[in-house]
């Protein structure tokens, strides 16, 4: 036989192959489109039916009929001659390894099926009711048919008897996931049953399994039960749609995901054709790589609420890393893609293109109900937003979103790019000497961290201190409330920090934060601490009026007062139960009155 690819060549015709992605139009001797593999409003994409071989203008993209299907589905040679020898009914010779032979009778057998539950679907009077099931649901007969939905009948075996007489054995029905073995009897039978059945389809449009959804209002089961891995499905390795939805993808150089697969079904016919569905789950590396083939860009449809926030971004962690631009198109509240589409076509249309950066959504969402005048709220603001800022790998973005919330919260990027520990941009020699110093400063904290993590307390002391470097008269209160060896200073360079505080307030008789510098004690630990919690104290409270200043330390002191409280409460209780084992009544007498005392002081404090 001839060589096949000469052969596959021969009997196909590149004009009518790029037709069924495109459509082409004459143009003088030759063909022209828009270009599939560029944006562009002018058609340069040319093809040659007499040279079978076609070129763009515009971004210099062109070859013969096999270039084109690699390049259009994003596969290698061997995979697009694979596509075209079965096209052109080409046989290829040795490439049916058993294994190959045993993947495609999978396909063929699930092929198979859905071609049943599709005719089932269709033609049986036992389907009448889903018929009108997916009418109701506002699919077309068209749409139907687009996607092969299917009806599974209510049988233990009308699948598996179709199959066997189709040439299929059991095992091959069961390893096509189609079937459950039975452990007591040993039998075989139809794991799909009285559903409706969504086939899956890979990427090139074979099917690989089966989404099937109850009818009833109340299931006693799932209402989605599917396919179980099999070696020709991997749940995690599929997008719902994705076989219908590529070249839309490539062409409009972004997909939408959804979530469920009767939301691809209400977008596609509402010629929203860049749509594909997770299936319900987060999306996975797998399927990022897949449609990074096409585009990198994912617009993304989720719940417009804080927890579909949330939810989102646990999503959106992996495609984030992998470089995807990443946009929110914000549903209204309650409503599923498929429910608003039907609604309102154009609003959804209207929110695609309105879609933000899922960073910008992430701020709009996070800042809203913070109070942002209010230091706390600045605290929550940056504690949410800064380890999503601290994902992206590209430094451009990163530094993008770094200065909006600096922005935001009032403060140098130095002191963003600080807790985000990344190395800040170049700049002036002045504030390169500032940052270093902090980034040493934090490197120290660092340490001290790795004994465990910082403590609610530890934070709390962290902002007394920074606060009482702008705020020096307040020191008086703070060692009032606050012993030298108190347990709430586990830190032990605070602890030196405070001691060295104290020694000086002694010696001078008040706190003159301008004229501490450790650096003259050859103390670079100190040193570097104190910079920090200057430059904390700075950006935290500089605005602030000597009034408001004396008012957070009060806040901040009566927090102190209220953990230590706790603390003491917390032992109380023990001594008292231990109390109570012994029966020493008179303790726990006393107990009883110290715990009274200070659970009053702990509400008065509010
Ligand atoms: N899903 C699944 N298995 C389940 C539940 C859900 O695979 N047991 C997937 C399906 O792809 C489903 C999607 O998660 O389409 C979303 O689930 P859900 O919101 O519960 O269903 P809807 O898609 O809204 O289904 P419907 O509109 O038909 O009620
Ligand atoms: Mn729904």
């Amino acid at each position: 036989m001839a060589d096949p690819v000469q052969e596959i060549k021969d009997r196909l015709n590149i004009v009518e192959l790029i037709q069924e992605y495109i459509p082409l139009k004459k143009a003088g001797v030759n063909y022209k489109a828009n270009c599939p593999f560029h944006n562009e409003k002018t058609p340069s994409f040319t093809v040659s039916e007499p040279k079978q071989f076609f070129h763009c203008f515009g971004c210099q993209k062109g070859g013969d009929l096999f270039t084109f299907v690699q390049e259009m589905e994003q596969v290698e040679f061997p995979e697009a001659l694979r596509m075209l020898a079965q096209k052109a009914n080409v046989e290829l010779r040795g490439s049916n390894p058993r294994e190959h032979n045993e993947r495609t009778r999978l396909l063929d057998c699930l092929s198979k099926a859905a071609e049943f539950f599709s005719t089932t679907f269709a033609q049986r009077t036992e389907a009448e009711h889903v018929r009108r099931y997916i009418a109701d649901r506002g699919v077309t007969e068209e749409t139907a048919t687009l996607f092969q939905l299917g009806y599974s009948l209510d049988s233990w075996d009308a699948l598996l008897q179709t199959l066997k007489k189709a040439g299929f054995t059991d095992t091959e029905i069961e390893k096509a996931g189609l079937s459950i073995r039975s452990p007591k009897t040993g039998g075989w039978y139809d794991r799909f049953r009285g559903r409706v059945m969504f086939p899956i389809h890979n990427a090139h449009g074979n099917v690989i399994g089966f989404g099937a959804r109850t009818l009833e209002a109340h299931p006693k089961e799932a209402k989605y039960i599917n396919s179980p891995q099999t070696a020709v499905y991997n749940k995690s390795a599929v997008l719902y749609g994705l076989h219908l939805a590529k070249q839309a993808i490539q062409r409009m150089d972004a997909a939408v995901v959804v979530e469920g697969y009767m939301d691809v079904i209400a977008a596609h016919q509402a010629k929203f054709r860049n749509v594909v569905a997770a299936s319900g789950t987060a999306l996975t590396e797998e399927q990022i790589r897949l449609l990074k083939r096409y585009s990198s860009n994912i617009i993304l449809a989720f719940d417009a609420d804080t927890a579909g926030l949330h939810a989102a971004w646990r999503g959106m962690q992996i495609a984030i890393q992998q470089g995807m631009n990443i946009k929110v198109l914000a549903l209204p509240a309650g409503l599923d893609p498929d429910d608003l589409i039907r609604q309102d076509p154009q609003e959804f249309r209207k929110r695609a293109i309105e879609a933000k950066p899922f960073m910008d959504y992430a701020f709009d969402t996070i800042l809203a109900p913070l109070d942002l005048t209010n230091v706390h709220h600045k605290k929550k603001a940056a504690a949410e937003l800064l380890p999503m800022i601290a994902l992206f790998p590209d430094p451009i973005e990163q530094t993008h979103y770094v200065k909006l919330l600096a922005n935001i919260l009032e403060v140098n990027d130095e002191l963003i790019l600080q807790r985000l520990k990344l190395k800040p941009q170049p700049r002036s020699s002045a504030q390169r000497q500032k940052t270093a110093s902090v980034q040493a400063g934090n490197a120290v904290g660092e340490r001290g961290k790795m004994i465990g993590r910082p403590s609610r307390d530890f934070v709390l002391f962290d902002r007394i201190l920074a606060l009482l470097t702008l705020y020096p008269e307040g020191f008086s209160e703070v060692r009032a409330v606050i012993p030298q060896e108190s347990e709430l200073i586990q830190d032990s360079l605070l602890q030196a920090l405070y001691k060295s505080l104290e020694l000086f307030y002694n010696q001078h008789g008040s706190l003159q934060p301008q004229a501490i510098d450790f650096h003259n004690d050859g103390n670079v630990a100190l040193a570097a601490k104190w910079q920090e919690l200057q430059l904390i104290g700075e950006e935290e409270y500089i605005h602030n009026t000597a009034q408001q200043r004396a008012e957070e330390l009060r806040k901040l002191l009566d927090q102190v007062k209220r953990s230590d409280i706790k603390r003491r409460l917390t032992r109380l209780g023990r001594d008292l139960q231990q109390a109570e084992k012994t029966h020493d009544v008179v303790t726990i007498e006393k107990l009883s009155q110290d715990f009274a005392e200070l659970t009053n002081a702990l509400r008065s404090l509010g």
